[in-house]
């Protein structure tokens, strides 16, 4: 099967147009082109992808101008430099390849995987003087938090962020706090349970995660969610969960949290767009966040998968909205997908719901199955995408000849307390 990058060349041609199309002609682009674009405008941007049309907050890093070599290198040759340069380096450099990224991409990682076991690969290679983390901003800051202090951790493209992550700000979620501080003050029930207890998603910056460290919260991810919950029913009354409000309702929902006890928070209205009495009744306050890639799936897309092929297996992740979690077979993290194909001992039809890189690699690597992504046009995830083989090329030639570029360094300060909610999570493992 060709890589989604090749697929997007191809198919924004004039001569494929019978293909299914892509979500914008500009994938085919370099995201060097759009790094020139936003400069230009001054305003940061997603750029092409599933994301395009989210704002991004003004203060979300910019990537400067990749050197022209790398622009205007081949695929060839980025690979060899890239696989020279890993060569050079040896064991002072690990790279760590999320499932989202492209092939081109993920050929040169030593470790492939979700956001959580990336972390925790970075941990397996101390005597890594860099760790290279070909995901995004918030996996680079994590992984730095937990990484050794004289581990640099390198983004390859600054850009890559994730609109997600991004629709939740310390200052609108400390805004947000207060408020429902003043409502229900900050004194336990008879039972020792606080009024809320904050659960942030571990896609978040650093900042949210301390800010949990330090409010008695605590840190998730797509895997563990519902264990998490649990611990944070244990302490509080209710919890205040962001960014994303979509794997908030379908694990408290999965959990028999009723929905009328789970209100949306919208961040600039005052108190989130609710009246004091629906907070008050609640279980879990809800942030209006939402990962546009996910966004993407419907409920008309299983159907038609189901009309087209009978006994088809539909496995969503929990980041898709409630309708479609509720109409597929089974939901679950990235890892519960790969590991859900991976153990189907007679051939099947898997109809999936997550980014479009990781589906088709899956397609791949299991032909025995047939695999397919539920939506039908090739639509990446537009941060996950910004991070092109030129860019990694690039951070690799510079540490060879000695330079660390691109270091993401979460502050020591925010980062002693993000790391008290990443080691909750830890602990309240099952
Ligand atoms: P994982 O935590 O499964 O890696 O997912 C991250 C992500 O961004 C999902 O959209
Ligand atoms: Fe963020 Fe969605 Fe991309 Fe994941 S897929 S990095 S949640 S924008």
């Amino acid at each position: 099967m060709t890589s989604v990058a090749t697929a997007i060349s191809l198919v924004t041609r004039a001569e494929a147009e019978a293909a299914a199309g892509t979500c914008s002609a500009d994938l085919a682009k370099g995201p060097w082109e759009f790094d020139a674009a936003e400069a230009l405008r001054g305003m940061p941007a997603y750029g092409p992808g599933a994301s395009v049309a989210d704002r991004a907050p003004a203060s979300t890093p910019r990537q400067g101008q990749l050197p022209e070599e790398y622009k205007q290198a081949s695929d060839d040759e980025l690979h060899a430099r890239i696989t020279a340069a890993k060569e050079k380096l040896g064991d002072r450099v690990v790279v760590l390849g999320h499932f989202y990224q492209r092939d081109e991409v993920v050929e040169h990682a030593d470790f492939v995987g979700d956001s959580f076991q990336l972390a925790n690969a970075a941990l397996t290679r101390p005597e890594a003087e860099a760790i290279v983390f070909c995901g995004v901003h918030f996996m680079a800051e994590t992984a730095d938090i937990l990484s050794r202090r004289d581990q640099a951790v390198i983004l390859p493209n600054l850009a890559a962020g994730c609109s997600m992550a991004d629709m939740a700000d310390i200052d609108s979620v400390e805004q947000a706090w207060a408020q429902l501080e003043e409502l229900f003050g900050t004194e336990p029930d008879a039972e020792g349970r606080v009024p809320v207890i904050p659960v942030t998603y571990m896609n978040s910056s650093a900042a949210l995660k301390g800010f949990c460290g330090e409010h008695g919260g605590i840190v998730c991810t797509s895997s563990n969610a519902a264990t998490v919950l649990e611990w944070a029913f244990e302490r509080g009354q209710r919890v205040l969960f962001f960014p994303d409000q979509h794997l908030g309702r379908n694990t408290a929902k999965a959990m028999g949290v009723p929905l009328e006890q789970m209100p949306m928070w919208s961040p600039r209205k005052p108190l989130g767009g609710n009246d004091a009495a629906t907070l008050r009744d609640s279980r879990v306050i809800l942030w209006h966040g939402f990962c546009s890639v996910h966004k993407r799936f419907t409920v008309a897309q299983i159907e038609k998968a189901r009309t087209e092929y009978p006994g088809v297996r539909v496995i969503v992740h929990p980041e898709c909205p409630m309708e479609v979690v509720d109409a597929a077979d089974e939901h679950g993290s990235t890892d519960y997908i790969r590991k859900a194909i991976a153990a189907a001992t007679e051939p099947t039809v898997f109809a999936i719901g997550t980014e479009v890189n990781l589906v088709n690699r899956l397609a791949a690597e299991y032909p025995q199955h047939t695999v397919f992504c539920l939506d039908p046009v090739i639509c990446p995830c537009s941060t996950m995408y910004r991070i092109h083989p030129g860019y990694l090329a690039w951070v690799l030639e510079g540490l060879v000849d000695g330079e660390v570029r691109n270091r993401i360094e979460v502050p020591a300060d925010v980062a002693s307390t993000a790391r008290v909610a990443l080691e909750r999570m830890l602990a309240a493992r099952p």
